[in-house]
């Protein structure tokens, strides 16, 4: 309406309406890029919209109980009642890094007691918007401050969104060899030849444990071996801790690829999630820990920090810190989260098993042992994208096309279905 009458108006020609548009402030944005969809959230429209009864949903890594319903742990349930008891205000928080026992807690439970770098003028601890708010201040830190080549290595395949926040924040991306195809496994020697050849005083990004998208990770051993090469190279590290305890139900021995990394002097930044070893995903909370040589560079990063996160978020949220404090500090509740990673860590084993035998009873010649070699939330199953679309047409069975199948969507009712729906799609 407003274009037809501009156009009678004024009797002008099209040509001349667009700069009149134009010169009116009108679409600033009429011709940016259109932006891709981004590949889970597409898949979970798909998902929302298929009034299939058997739809399964194998995409996203949200940990659920075994009817699919949302899980809150018991111990976030019971700190929350005594966060609600203590009456607390809502006021900003002053402490921009956390309070020190946020910050202590998080060095004991990710670098251990023990670490030489757990100690005054030795490491750095800041709450973080969860991991990926962690990974994207590290970026934006890094970026701006980083001394040698401001390119980072990543596995082949990582995360999507790695390269999304770190180039998003100025870095470069580069990747180096990490899966094999062809045998379904880690390929240990290709990313030890690809890791050797990068240029010194460059960046490596590591996933601490249960690797996403393909569910492999180096053994400790494989861990020294890249540690000894990280150091000759002379890298800095990032490392993205988001599935401490998923992978064994332990949290220190799902914390061994840093430690290791920590024990041979490497110099990292850790980026710490508690979405998914304390459930709590839309709270958004992790944590940032730099490992220092002295207090001088404590305050350093400290002090830059401080005017980063006041650039991007002004105030960490109270709630979710609140919450991880509790659990951290009261004994009972420590006690009740232990047991409850070890069940949720449990029960993505046991459904990891489970689809190999329903495969194997479905008729299935293929080896689908890899399901139970590989560990977390994720598995890369080989599958091609044609089986993977005739999964979601035909069975309403919804995967990223890449292949990775996202376990916690899988249960003791819905598993017997997909595997007779994989192997109708690997067969036929
Ligand atoms: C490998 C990896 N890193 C980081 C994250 C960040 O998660 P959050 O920001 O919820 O902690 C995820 C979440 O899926 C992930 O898979």
């Amino acid at each position: 309406m407003f274009i037809k009458g501009l156009l009678l108006r004024n009797k002008l020609k099209p040509k001349l309406l667009r700069e009149c548009l134009v010169c009116r402030n009108v679409g600033w944005f009429a011709n940016i890029p259109m932006g891709e969809k981004d590949p889970i959230f597409g898949i979970l429209d798909a998902f929302l919209n298929d009034t299939n009864p058997s739809k399964v949903n194998l995409s996203i890594g949200i940990f659920r109980t075994d009817d699919n319903k949302p899980f809150v742990l018991e111990c976030v349930r019971k700190a929350e009642k005594i966060i609600i008891s203590k009456n607390l205000d809502k006021e900003y928080c002053v402490l921009l890094g956390g309070s020190p026992a946020f910050q202590k807690h998080n060095l004991d439970y990710t670098l251990g007691p023990d670490c030489e770098y757990n100690q005054p003028g030795r490491n750095i601890c800041f709450q973080s918007l969860s991991g990926c708010g962690a990974l994207s201040m590290v970026s934006q830190f890094l970026s701006r401050f980083f001394p040698g080549r401001k390119v980072v290595y990543m596995s082949d395949p990582t995360w999507p969104n790695h390269a999304n926040v770190l180039e998003s924040m100025g870095l470069e991306t580069a990747y180096h060899r990490y899966y094999d195809a062809e045998t379904v496994s880690l390929d240990f020697c290709g990313m030890m030849e690809d890791i050797h050849k990068i240029p010194k005083r460059s960046m490596i990004l590591f996933q601490s444990i249960a690797h996403n998208p393909t569910g492999f990770d180096p053994t400790p051993e494989q861990w020294n071996e890249i540690a000894e090469e990280v150091k000759k190279r002379k890298l800095y590290a990032i490392v993205d801790n988001a599935y401490q305890g998923f992978a064994s139900g332990d949290s220190d021995k799902d914390a061994q690829s840093f430690r290791i990394l920590a024990k041979h002097r490497v110099k990292f930044a850790l980026c710490n999630s508690f979405s998914k070893s304390l459930g709590l995903y839309g709270e958004r909370i992790g944590s940032i820990i730099f490992l220092t040589d002295s207090q001088d560079e404590v305050q350093r990063i400290y002090t830059q920090f401080i005017p980063l996160t006041r650039a991007n978020y002004q105030n960490p949220p109270l709630h979710g810190r609140r919450i991880v404090e509790e659990v951290f500090t009261n004994p009972e509740l420590s006690k009740i989260w232990k047991k409850e990673v070890v069940m949720m860590a449990g029960q993505l084993k046991n459904v990891r098993q489970l689809l190999v035998q329903n495969l194997k009873e479905a008729g299935s010649k293929r080896n689908w042992d890899f399901f139970t070699t590989q560990i977390g939330m994720f598995s890369y199953t080989g599958l091609s994208p044609q089986q993977i679309e005739r999964l979601s047409k035909e069975f309403h069975i919804y995967m990223l096309r890449c292949g990775r199948l996202a376990i916690p969507g899988l249960t003791t009712k819905n598993v017997a279905y997909v595997a007779k729906c994989l192997h109708k799609v690997t067969s036929e």
